[in-house]
């Protein structure tokens, strides 16, 4: 009855896994999630305000679909403070977050059999995406030795003629690793000379713990490049705004008015006063993020502790809000009920059975043997999650 593309989709598994662990919740058990992927503070004050009094105001029609202009300017102004790009307001569209432009952008660059790069580990929804839009999957897997990120020699093994578009996450979900200004200037070298679309996705960019106010974006490193660069945001994680439903691309002009047409053909715009409190967001004071990003840096540290006494491997996380422990040595050993557990998915499944701990298995994200813990939530809740997870993988045999 239904058609060939429902029947094959699957629904978010981080959505679907973070479902699961209300239910337990809402059955009485005390489940701590270390699988949410939103930040647990609320929207900042001087946001709401904005958006309140958008809506006593009356802004609450439709506005034109690539959002209203005042937020359409503060984007490339944003971008201009943080990454001193140069953009026009007409080369800036709001969408639905950066699931639905991310979404809209390969539904406007790819035809049938054209290929999407998606280096490994990556966000769960990239392939899903590229498939709906009926593009071929090109996944290569970054290794623990470039630190999970992809190196020049495998981009140029799996580029071809029918490359169409890569896409690059820095800050990573799931690693938290970051590209350097370097590592990214060796990839532009390599996509320089082809007709490669780059879609940037930066939605953590400024959640970042190198000492620097925001990672480098390959937008900047190679000028020849930067034309085919699609700098994807968001307000969702910055400003714990998830939802708000509201993200933006900045780039260039054709792809953008492609972007706004599908959209006013299918979504129309982003909701009208939301995006009066996006503009506050990017433009009033920064000061509230900078505290919420200092109280992510410490609850980093504790999950670091934690990992390092359990004698789990990992490499430290340099962004966003996600570890991605290595569960390798786990895996052929058996729980204290004498099930083996012998994939990530098995290892989350009898933590979350016998701990009440939620985690994302790895495979989720394209790559067995690790799992993905969050850790934005309160401190003792975290450390209640770390201690069991601590007892799990001490009661392994
Ligand atoms: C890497 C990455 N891109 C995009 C998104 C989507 O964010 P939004 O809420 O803006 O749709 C997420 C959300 O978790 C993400 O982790």
């Amino acid at each position: 009855m239904l058609a060939t593309r429902a029947q094959r989709l699957k629904p978010s598994a981080t959505l679907a896994l973070n479902a699961k662990a209300h239910d337990l919740t809402r059955a009485g058990r005390d489940i701590v999630s270390l699988a949410v992927g939103e930040p647990d503070w609320d929207t900042f004050n001087y946001i709401k305000e904005a958006a309140k009094k958008a809506l006593d105001e009356g802004f609450t029609k439709y506005t034109p679909a690539a959002g209203i202009p005042d937020l359409r300017a503060a984007l490339v102004e944003r971008t201009k403070i943080d990454l001193g790009l140069t953009y026009e307001p007409n080369q800036a569209l709001v969408g639905l977050g950066a699931k639905h432009v991310i979404y809209n952008l390969l539904q406007v660059l790819c035809n049938p059999g054209d290929e999407v790069i998606i280096p490994t580990p990556y966000w769960v929804s990239y392939p899903v995406m590229a498939e709906l839009a009926e593009a071929k999957v090109v996944a290569p897997v970054c290794s623990q030795k470039t630190n999970f990120k992809l190196s020049p020699e495998v981009l140029k093994n799996v580029l071809s003629a029918k490359t169409k578009v890569i896409i690059l996450n820095s800050p990573n979900n799931p690693t938290g690793q970051v590209y350097t200004a370097e590592e990214l200037k060796n990839l532009a070298n390599v996509l320089e000379r082809t007709g490669v679309w780059v879609i940037s996705d930066d939605i953590y960019d400024r959640m970042v713990f190198t000492g620097d106010s925001i990672v480098p974006n390959i937008a900047q490193v190679n000028e020849k490049l930067r034309e085919r660069v699609l700098l994807v945001n968001s307000m969702s994680k910055t400003y714990s705004m998830t939802g708000w439903r509201l993200g933006s691309v900045i780039g260039d002009k054709r792809v953008i008015d492609a972007c706004a047409n599908f959209q006013s053909q299918s979504s129309s715009s982003g909701v009208t006063f939301a995006q009066k409190g996006a503009v506050q967001a990017l433009l009033g004071p920064q000061k509230d993020f900078e505290e919420a990003l200092k109280e992510l840096a410490s609850r980093k540290s504790i999950v670091s502790k934690c990992l390092t006494e359990a004698n789990i491997e990992f490499l430290e996380p340099q962004g966003a809000f996600y570890f991605w422990p290595s569960i390798e040595k786990f895996l052929g050993r058996r729980t204290p009920q004498g099930t083996e557990i012998k994939t990530s998915t098995e290892f989350s499944a009898a933590l979350l059975d016998l701990e009440g701990v939620a985690v994302v298995p790895g495979i989720e994200f394209g790559m067995e043997g690790f799992v993905r813990l969050s850790y934005a939530l309160n401190e003792k809740r975290l450390c209640e999650g770390m201690s069991r997870i601590q007892r799990f993988v001490s009661s392994l045999n």
